[in-house]
Parts: C-alpha cells; sequence; structure tokens
C-alpha cells in the first residue's frame, strides 16, 4: 500500500530585511506540523523559500550597488543560515529566481493567456509599493495601504489583467462546499464579506514600470505581477509544468498552506482563482495565523523594535525558542512578544518543570541503583492514576495538533510533565531509599518516571527535537523511535541513566534582561531613521511641482473655541485677500508668539472645514521630538515669494 502523504508549505519570505521572530514563528510551526506528521509515518513533504522578484527589491539592490540577483542571493544564505538555527527540516527550498520556477510560471501565464482568462487593458489605480498591491479609491484609507498604512501613489499602465471577476461565484460556492478550507473560520467570513460579496475586480497580473521579474510570455515589456509569481511556487516546486511532475502527482494538493493573516487575500482568493483556471486541484487548506506583535503594535524597522531570534536561539537555545513561540500564542489569534515572557516561560515550563523532573529522576537513579534500575519491581499506590494520564496524554496532543492548537496540545503534554513531578513528591523516593526492604517498589517508581519521561519525550519531539535527543540520551534510550511509543507503557526493559548537562538552566530574569537590551543595541547598529527615510516611496520632481509652496505672513492669531488642539492663523500669502488656515499648533503655541512671522504656506490645498473653521491651506511645521513641533519660520522674505 502506498504510504500515506503529507505536504505543507510556508509562505516564501521577501529577501528584503532580515527576517525577524514573525517570520521564524510561521517556519517553526510549519516544521513542528511536518515533524509530527513524519513521525506518524507519513510520507511529509515541507516547502518553504524565497520570494524574490519586485519593485522593492530591483530599488534596494540598486541602492546598494549591486545587481537585484546579487542582492538577494547574499540574503538568501542569511535566511538559509537562520533555518539551519533553528532545526528547520524543510525538504526543499524554493527561490522565485530559480530557472525552473522562472520557466514553469510562464508556462502557467499561457495557459491562462490561452484559455482567455488573461486579457491586455489599462491598469490605473493605488499602488503600494511595499505591498507591491494595488488599490482602488474605496479601498484605499485616507490616501494609504489598507494593509499596511503606507502612502499609496498613483499609477496607470498597460497591463494584462486576470479575469478574476469569472471566479467569484465559483470560490463562493467553493469555500460553502468545503468547510475548513480556511481557518479559522472567521477568516473566511473575512473574505466573504469584504471581497466576495462586493464582486471581484479583474486583477492586473503584469508590470511594465520595472523590469526585475519574470516576463511576460506573450510581451517582453512586461513582467509577471510577483503574487502570480509567487503564489505558484506551492506547485512549481514539486516540478509542475516542468519534464518531471512525479512530486507534483504525489503531493498535490497541498494539505495545508501555513500564512500570516496578512496573506489570507492572496491565498484565499488569487490562488484557488489562479489553480481554478489551470483546472487543477485546490489546497485543501489555507491556515491563517495571528501576529505576534511587540507592545500590541507590528514589529517595524524604523521604531527600531524588531526581535532577532537569532539573539534569542544564541542565548537560549534553539529548542526553548520554539517552545515559546507555539506554546505562548494561540496559533490563530494575535499574541504579544515580550523578553520577560519569554524567560518566565523557559523558567516555569522548561527548566522546572521538565528541565527538574529530567535531573531529578536521572540522579535518583544513579543515587539509589548505581545508574540502572533493577529487575525486580513492586507495584503500588498512585501507579494507575499516572499511568491512566500518560496513557492518554498522546491522544489528548494529537487531538489539539490536528487542529494546529499547539498551544493547547502542549499543554496537555505539560499536565503529563506535572503529573510526573508529582508522583515524585506523592511516593517520596528519598524516603524508600532509607529501607532496603522498600528496594522494589522504588525500582517500580524510578521505572514509571522513566516511563513517563521517554513518553514525554516523544511527545516533545516535533516541538523540541534537541531536546528531546537530549532528554533520550540521559534515559539511555535509542536515538530512533516513532511517535507511536508516545502511547506505550512498559515499552522499556529497563532504564540504565547517565547524566547529562542541565537541559535548561535557570534565567536570572533582572539580569538577563538588561543584558537582552545590550545585545539588541550592539546588534543592530542600523540607524532606524536612515532606514526609514530609504523606506519612502520616491517620487519624481513633477508629483513635487504638484504642492504649490508660498511664503506667508502670519497677520492675525486667535484660538478656535470648539477645538483645543487648534489655532486660526489671518495670512498675508501677497495676494492682498486675507486667508484662513487653521492649524493643529496651540498645544505648541500662543497666538502673540506667532502673529508678525513669516512661515511656509501649502497654498493649493483643498479647503476643507475644521471645527468650523474653513482652512485654506497648510502651514509647514517639524515633529520636533515626541510630542513637540516646531513651525517652520521663514523671516525677511516678502509674502507671495514661491518657495520650491
Ligand atoms: O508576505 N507575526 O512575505 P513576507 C507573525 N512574500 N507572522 C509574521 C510576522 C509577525 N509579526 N511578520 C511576518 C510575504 N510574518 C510574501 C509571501 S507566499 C506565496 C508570498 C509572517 O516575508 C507571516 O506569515 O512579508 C507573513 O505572511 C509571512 O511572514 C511572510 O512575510
Ligand atoms: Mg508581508
Amino acid at each position: 500500500m502506498d504510504k500515506k502523504t503529507f505536504y505543507i508549505s510556508t509562505p516564501i519570505y521577501y529577501p528584503s530585511d532580515k527576517l525577524h521572530i514573525g517570520h521564524t514563528y510561521s517556519t517553526v510551526a510549519a516544521d513542528t506540523m511536518a515533524r509530527y506528521k513524519r513521525f506518524q509515518g507519513y510520507d511529509t513533504f515541507f516547502l518553504t523559500g524565497t520570494d524574490e522578484h519586485g519593485q522593492k527589491i530591483e530599488d534596494k539592490a540598486k541602492n546598494a550597488g549591486v545587481t537585484p540577483k546579487e542582492y538577494v542571493d547574499n540574503i538568501v544564505l542569511g535566511i538559509k543560515d537562520l533555518w539551519k538555527l533553528m532545526n528547520i527540516s524543510y525538504d526543499k527550498f524554493i527561490r522565485t529566481t530559480d530557472e525552473y520556477h522562472e520557466k514553469a510560471v510562464q508556462k502557467i501565464f499561457k495557459k491562462m493567456y490561452d484559455k482567455g482568462d488573461i486579457y491586455k487593458g489599462h491598469y490605473e489605480g493605488l499602488y503600494c509599493k511595499p505591498c507591491e498591491s494595488f488599490w482602488t479609491e474605496t479601498q484605499a484609507v485616507d490616501g494609504k495601504c489598507p494593509d499596511c498604512g503606507r502612502p499609496v501613489t498613483k499609477e496607470r499602465e498597460e497591463a494584462y489583467f486576470f479575469k478574476l471577476s469569472a471566479y467569484a461565484d465559483k470560490l463562493a460556492k467553493y469555500y460553502d462546499e468545503h468547510p475548513g478550507f480556511i481557518e479559522p473560520i472567521s477568516r473566511q467570513n473575512e473574505m466573504v464579506n469584504n471581497f466576495i460579496k462586493p464582486g471581484l475586480q479583474d486583477l492586473c497580473v503584469s508590470r511594465s514600470s520595472f523590469k526585475w521579474g519574470i516576463p511576460v510570455p506573450v510581451n517582453e515589456d512586461h513582467v509577471i505581477y510577483v503574487w502570480l509569481d509567487a503564489l505558484t511556487n506551492y506547485i512549481t516546486a514539486l516540478g509542475y509544468g516542468s519534464e518531471d511532475d512525479t512530486l507534483y502527482k504525489k503531493f498535490w494538493p497541498v494539505d495545508v498552506h501555513l500564512i500570516g493573516k496578512d496573506i489570507i487575500r492572496f491565498h484565499m482568493i488569487y490562488w484557488p482563482a489562479f489553480l481554478m483556471s489551470i483546472d487543477e486541484p485546490l489546497p485543501e487548506k489555507v491556515f491563517a495565523h495571528g501576529w505576534v506583535l511587540i507592545d500590541g503594535g507590528k514589529m517595524s524597522k524604523s521604531v527600531g523594535n524588531v526581535v532577532d531570534p537569532v539573539i534569542l536561539a544564541e542565548r537560549y537555545g534553539v529548542d526553548a525558542l520554539r517552545y515559546y513561540l507555539l506554546r505562548e500564542f494561540t496559533f490563530g489569534s494575535d499574541g504579544s512578544f515580550s523578553n520577560e515572557n519569554l524567560i518566565n516561560r523557559i523558567n516555569s515550563d522548561l527548566a522546572n518543570d521538565l528541565g527538574n523532573l529530567v535531573s531529578r529522576t536521572v540522579s535518583m537513579v544513579e543515587k539509589y541503583f548505581g545508574g540502572t534500575i533493577p529487575a525486580e519491581r513492586e507495584a503500588g499506590e498512585f501507579d494507575d492514576d499516572l499511568k491512566a494520564l500518560a496513557l492518554q496524554t498522546k491522544g489528548d496532543a494529537e487531538k489539539e495538533l490536528d487542529k494546529f492548537n499547539y498551544s493547547i496540545a502542549l499543554t496537555n503534554i505539560w499536565k503529563l510533565v506535572s503529573r510526573t513531578n508529582k508522583y515524585i513528591d506523592e511516593t517520596a523516593p528519598w524516603a524508600l531509599a532509607k529501607d532496603e526492604a522498600n528496594k522494589a517498589r522504588l525500582a517500580e517508581v524510578m521505572y514509571n518516571l522513566c516511563e513517563c519521561i521517554r513518553m514525554v519525550s516523544v511527545l516533545i519531539a516535533p516541538f523540541m527535537p534537541y531536546t528531546a535527543d537530549e532528554i533520550r540520551k540521559q534515559i539511555g534510550v535509542s536515538a530512533e523511535f516513532s511517535w507511536d511509543e508516545s502511547g506505550v507503557f512498559g515499552k522499556e526493559e529497563t532504564y540504565t541513566v547517565s547524566k547529562g548537562g542541565i537541559i535548561f538552566p535557570r534565567i536570572d530574569l533582572e539580569k538577563e534582561l538588561a543584558e537582552l537590551e545590550a545585545a539588541k543595541a550592539a546588534a543592530n547598529p542600523v540607524n532606524p531613521l536612515k532606514e526609514e527615510i530609504q523606506g519612502v516611496a520616491k517620487i519624481g520632481i513633477e508629483q513635487f511641482a504638484d504642492v504649490d509652496l508660498r511664503v506667508a505672513k502670519i497677520t492675525e492669531c486667535e484660538p478656535v473655541k470648539k477645538a483645543k488642539k487648534l489655532l486660526k492663523l489671518t495670512l498675508d500669502d501677497g495676494t492682498g485677500d486675507p486667508r484662513t488656515v487653521a492649524s493643529g499648533i496651540a498645544k505648541w503655541y500662543k497666538p502673540e508668539d506667532l502673529i508678525g512671522k513669516s512661515v511656509i504656506l501649502v497654498s493649493n490645498l483643498k479647503p476643507a472645514v475644521l471645527c468650523g473653521v474653513e482652512s485654506c491651506g497648510m502651514i509647514l511645521a517639524a515633529d520636533a521630538g515626541e510630542d513637540d513641533v516646531k513651525v517652520i519660520f521663514v523671516d525677511g522674505i516678502p509674502a507671495g515669494s514661491k518657495v520650491r
């Protein structure tokens, strides 16, 4: 009989910035699932990789003075190092610059084109460069990208379109007929209500404003939209569209695409529609996990609060970090990262509960029996209760893991860890050891402890592979084991232990928090401001010329009754007609500070009514510090002078 197969993917990451703890989270979760399935005997394929095309990369390479390929090659090395450090057992690492991928994407594009699903038209819309996404006026929020909140720019170009509109009903029907396709279910509702119901618009799938992409097969002036390029990685990695599609036949459709909630739309609408277009089966499941947040917000390079997994893994060990990520956060929801939580988790769950259990047990077997538990053993009180929980735990973990409830699965495993620790207190081996007559009973207690530890070592192995091995070494059992052994009590004849190092040393919280701050500063010599400025979308001189800047003199100024923040300014802009501007600077300036001063006016800003004041333009001011604003004064220049 053929072995059952299991195919899981992570998103393919942009090699634009250094990967952080959020990316590590996705990948560790996928790795844990892949290991779990392999253990269970599934023929498993675990895919990860990098998403290397697009304007953002082209721009970054230009800034760095290298070719885009040189730029990504270098970063991809770092990403592979990170996955090696994190013990990620991927079966394949795909790069969208791999030749086989590029060829297959062109074939896919051509297939859609020949079918009539891709046609040529014009695109006009609001483009968010960092997200590589086009938005309509209604989708953009205050002229900003609804996904990332950064400014969007208006773009018009000749382009190819994918007939996404033709797939709205088919998608809705597919969701209905395939419960579990999108998880958590709240994400499906979000997609249906926000995108499907309002009607899908055709999707622009080519770009001509930059070069760094896969050429459109029917028109080399265009490159294929990065998301069409990126999403298809999930099948090209298996050889789809190449001479050898054995893996594709074996593993597609994927069992689960693990993704972050920020890219659901791409995976739950575009990707299924693309697959329908090329007549290939849809994924079994798309599972969207939440965000790892810092102080309740997103990690951001410009804020300088990006958490570096390398620092943490090097200080506490890879397994501690893997454990923390999957235990601390509920997989479908957002969670807040903090060094303090991390250290507390390590201290309580790993150092105290698991670490102590192993070291106490191993020490006792050495102390009482010279390392080997004698064959003659005697059952007693508490044994049945312990065994019952031990036998139940495998099922309790599986039930949750099968639903991607990593945290609850670990909680269930830790119930056994705690129960086993309690068993030590209940049976009080140190008291038994005082009387030779209790030797057989003491042997049984030690045996039961070792059995439970062995079972735990199997259960935690998908999460913490190194730790599982280390524990097994200490209790003297084989490094080869199968998942099913976690459900068997009494597997080993006896145990011969050998004490090793402390698996999880206790961490001094205060001292460590201080050192982490220092380590972070040392590892991030990047200037956040420089990063921020480099990250702002470039504009052309014509765009700047659209803004009419003039020197104007403040002739009158008064507070606005209805709005504490506002001052109402009357300006002489050189035309002879007084001009009114409302400005949110009341916190920093009194009217008398301003009257008689000259400032820079944005004269062609559309008028707006602010708290009852009709404001015609705005004056320039600088954010001079946290909660400090300074108006730009330009005294000595005649009113009406153009600023450019
Ligand atoms: O989106 N918390 O790549 P990407 C949790 N190339 N997960 C996070 C996270 C955080 N703070 N930050 C990032 C892309 N992620 C595309 C994908 S797939 C065909 C193309 C995770 O490098 C999250 O899963 O910007 C996100 O979806 C993924 O990193 C990829 O981020
Ligand atoms: Mg992203």
